[in-house]
């Protein structure tokens, strides 16, 4: 469905991403994992188009992405829940998810992607008028999701959805992902508790300095000596 090929990524004069590459199958719910800096929300910020390529290649669906514009993204079905969650906190929860809704394609359906979204996340029905900003922060992030969920992507982009979250709200978060998942939507979680991480995906890569450095599913991962002693703290 998704794959990146030694890509390069530049933020002005400095090289984020050397060599990144990675496969995503349809259905699959795949870990990024790695340290402070190490390049996880580039990648992510790279495949919606955030941020230019200097070299290599993103293809999604069988299609060469140049650069990709917000529009093409979501009309393609990829949604971001961005690292820091980047609500409008003086806008309603309400207001906030409609942000999610900018496809002309998904205008029809909003009504019942706004039903599912509350479904999944019951406690923002409850809070709709009340400005973003006023919500915990493990509400606000079930607003980043519900907001990217309202344009009903086929691949979901989580970069660290579990920052500031109280351990309740992660378990409700992770049950609503599960739901998600089981609809048959990839996803893609950047996750630096690496337990958390795997006790989520089937198979994660880990990128160091700008490089993916390994691959393997959870069992291998785990079975790995370097990544326990990475990752692990074993
Ligand atoms: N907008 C930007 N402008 C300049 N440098 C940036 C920008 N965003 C990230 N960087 C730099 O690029 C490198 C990779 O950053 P990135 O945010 O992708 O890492 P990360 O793995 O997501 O880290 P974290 O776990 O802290 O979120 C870092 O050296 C960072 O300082
Ligand atoms: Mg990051």
């Amino acid at each position: 469905m998704l794959s990146l090929k030694n890509l390069r990524v530049n933020h002005g004069p400095l090289t984020a991403l050397w060599d990144v590459s990675l496969d995503v199958r349809r259905g699959e719910k795949v870990g990024l994992l790695g340290a402070n800096g190490a390049g996880k929300s580039t990648t992510m910020g790279a495949i919606v188009g955030l941020y230019p390529r200097a070299s290599g290649t993103i293809t999604y669906d069988g299609q060469v992405l140049e650069r990709p514009s917000t529009a093409q993204t979501v009309a393609g079905g990829i949604a971001l829940v961005p690292e820091g969650r980047r609500l409008f906190a003086a806008m309603s929860v309400l207001e906030n998810l409609e942000m999610g809704v900018y496809a002309a394609a998904n205008r029809k359906d909003r009504a019942a992607s706004l039903a599912r979204v509350y479904q999944l996340f019951p406690i923002l029905r409850e809070k709709a008028t009340q400005n973003a900003g006023e919500l915990s922060g493990g509400q606000q992030q079930m607003v980043a999701i519900g907001r990217a969920l309202m344009s009903r992507p086929r691949l979901l982009l989580l970069d660290e959805p579990f920052i500031g979250v109280a351990p309740k709200l992660i378990d409700e978060i992770l049950s609503a992902l599960h739901s998600i998942a089981a609809e048959g939507v990839t996803m893609i979680l950047v996750e630096q508790n690496t337990h958390r991480a795997l006790d989520f995906v089937e198979r994660a890569y880990v990128i160091e300095n700008g490089h993916t450095v390994l691959e393997g599913s959870r069992e291998q991962l785990l079975a790995d000596p370097t990544f326990a002693a990475k990752f692990l703290g074993l």
